[in-house]
């Protein structure tokens, strides 16, 4: 009797764990805004997953790294006036673009350039159909899967702002890696994400890098007590000659750098997180337990980091009637005057059809 109930035991946990691990196809539980779809683009554009899927397959096979560059773009894109692309866009006559804001100079170059040529690639396949927004938002979650990480769908739908945040608002909204866990908390509740939501993003620090400046303050003028001691020399010897000097680089996750998985909770747990915002999140004790269970469940942690990136990627985002489709995706369209051009001679075209 107490055999078959073990057993039983047994079967459900591992029912669960397959159920977790295989997240593709839209979660059930996962709340959609309006405007949004699963099938948005499925009659208007039904190649548009595979093309950014098949391109993106060739190029993280000689550079993974980008993947991480386009998981980042995505929240910053997110977190500054919602999923609408405003990260991707010029700065003009009216100010500074986001892009020249502090938090966003560390953003990879050839990430832009990844997206406008995705955005390309759709366009001349379906035509002005798919924004670049909706074009970051695959991108990251392909970043996320062929990095290692799970499968899933992202409701999709969402259109281009026409205006970009200035440098306060950016700023305002990207947390500084400097924080500490009550301030992350803190402002990311602001965009109602719960603390298993936080814990859970951050596990978008699994792969990539960070810049010296980014956490020098924890080693100079004196070593943060929670940091590992072998972790810190080594980090001394990156980051050496020490600040204002060094732009040097290291991993985020130094057990599995260009892996998508849950070793960067095991990081934290051994004191070797690379940023306060990260490492404070196991020295909490209002985190601290949600660190462990990712850091000894990885289909645990998979099931929340979806959710989560489905929450986020639905911030604010702009909808139906709400914004456009840009043709290029660094320029809006009344700016651009190559789109400009082609709508008036489109326009004559059509109308000595009619003559
Ligand atoms: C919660 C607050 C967060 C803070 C304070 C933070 C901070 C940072 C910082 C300072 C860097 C390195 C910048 C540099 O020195 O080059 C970085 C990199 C990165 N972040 Fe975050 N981040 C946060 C949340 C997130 C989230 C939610 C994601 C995605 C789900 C994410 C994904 C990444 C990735 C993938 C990189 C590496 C980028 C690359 O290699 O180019 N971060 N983050």
């Amino acid at each position: 009797m107490a055999s078959s109930a073990s057993l039983l035991l047994v079967i459900s946990a591992l029912l669960i764990s397959i159920s977790s691990v295989c997240v593709s196809g839209a979660p059930t539980s996962a709340h959609v805004v309006k405007g949004l779809s699963w099938t948005f683009h499925e009659s208007t554009c039904p190649k548009l997953e595979s093309i950014v899927r098949k391109q993106l397959k060739k190029i993280f096979k000689e550079d993974i790294g980008q993947a991480a560059g386009l998981l980042r773009l995505h929240f910053h894109d997110c977190f500054v006036q919602g999923c609408d692309g405003s990260v991707l866009l010029d700065g003009s006559h009216s100010g500074p673009s986001e892009k020249d804001a502090p938090p966003n100079l560390t953003l990879r170059a050839r990430a832009f350039k990844i997206i406008d040529d995705l955005r390309r690639r759709v366009h001349e396949e379906c035509g002005r159909v798919v924004s670049c927004a909706d074009i970051v938002a695959l991108a990251a979650r392909d970043a996320v899967f062929l990095s290692g990480g799970p499968d899933y769908d992202i409701p999709l739908g969402r259109k281009d702002g026409l205006n970009f945040a200035t440098r306060n608002a950016t700023v305002a909204n990207l947390p500084p890696p400097t924080s500490n866990a009550s301030a992350i908390l803190a402002s990311l509740a602001t965009k109602n994400l719960d603390p298993t939501d936080v814990v859970a993003l951050s596990g978008g620090h699994t792969i990539g890098i960070g810049h010296c400046p980014s956490f020098t303050p924890r080693l100079y003028p004196s070593q943060d007590p929670t940091m590992d001691e072998t972790f810190a020399n080594d980090l001394k010897h990156i980051c050496s000659p020490p600040p204002p000097d060094s732009n040097n680089t290291t991993v985020l996750d130094i057990r599995t750098p260009n892996k998508f998985d849950n070793k960067y909770y095991v990081d934290l747990m051994n004191r070797q997180g690379l940023f306060t915002s990260d490492q404070d999140l196991y020295t909490d004790a209002k985190t601290r337990d949600i660190v462990e269970s990712f850091a000894i469940d990885q289909a645990l942690f998979f099931d929340k980091f979806v959710h989560a990136m489905i929450k986020m990627g639905q911030l604010s985002v702009l909808t139906g009637r709400h914004g456009e489709i840009r043709s290029n995706c660094s320029v809006r369209n009344s700016d651009n005057k190559s789109f400009l051009t082609y709508m008036v001679e489109d326009d004559e075209e059509s109308r000595s059809e009619l003559r």
